[in-house]
């Protein structure tokens, strides 16, 4: 099998998962995939017992609406979804790009940052967080978190000395000038010691 067929088998079997809303078998998967491939789907593959933090976290907080800034795929977001009963909609740039025939599959009703014009930051108050996994564009953070009016901001990615960068990082978030913000919740996330969430909220 070439690469892309490989990668069209570990799609389908992905899809089966979810069809049957068997979100352990997603994760059981992610754990024994190769690193190369899994990371194709998501960049933070969660265990059972992150997904456990996150609804504990979530409930404390009272969060229960998301929104996903870059979610790619939203299989992430699927996940927690899944997990914890909470509704996740994501954000993506690139629609055209997103629907078209190259695409990968995508798992969560999804917004395009083209389209969003002011109508739709009125309706950011429908939302408790903003969630940034792996984002890669501090400026357009930190213009999402301008235009949000909700108390809480979730950062997902890489520790520090990993040897990987994303803008904003979870321990390093550069907020919009005027704001502040604490965390509130930080802990790692997978099995690779690699990644962490840290939950900011407004102050
Ligand atoms: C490194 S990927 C992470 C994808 C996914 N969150 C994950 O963890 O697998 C960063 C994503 O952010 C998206 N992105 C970058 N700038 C964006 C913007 N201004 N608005 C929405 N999405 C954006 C990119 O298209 C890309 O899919």
């Amino acid at each position: 099998m070439d690469q892309k067929s490989d990668g069209l088998q570990v799609e389908r079997e992905i899809n089966v998962c979810i069809a049957a809303k068997d979100w352990k078998k997603v994760i059981d998967f992610g754990q024994e995939a190769p690193f190369e491939e899994r990371v194709k789907f998501l960049w933070v593959w969660p265990l059972q017992e992150d997904l456990e933090r996150i609804r504990i976290c979530f409930e404390r907080l009272a969060i229960s609406r998301v929104l996903s800034i870059g979610c790619g795929t939203g299989l992430l977001e699927w996940l927690i979804s899944r997990a914890t009963g909470i509704h996740i909609a994501g954000v993506e740039k690139d629609e055209n790009w997103w629907r078209s025939k190259h695409a990968t599959t995508t798992y969560i009703p999804m917004q395009f940052a083209e389209a969003l014009n002011d109508a739709h930051q009125g309706q950011q108050q429908r939302w408790h967080a903003l969630m940034f996994c792996y984002f890669n564009d501090g400026c357009a953070f930190r213009e999402y978190v301008q235009n949000f009016n909700g108390c809480y901001v979730i950062v997902i990615g890489p520790r520090d000395g990993k040897g990987i960068h994303t803008d904003p990082m979870p321990f390093h978030v550069n907020f919009p000038a005027e704001q502040r913000w604490d965390w509130v919740c930080q802990f790692r996330i997978g099995n690779e010691n690699r990644n962490h969430v840290v939950i900011y909220q407004r102050q």
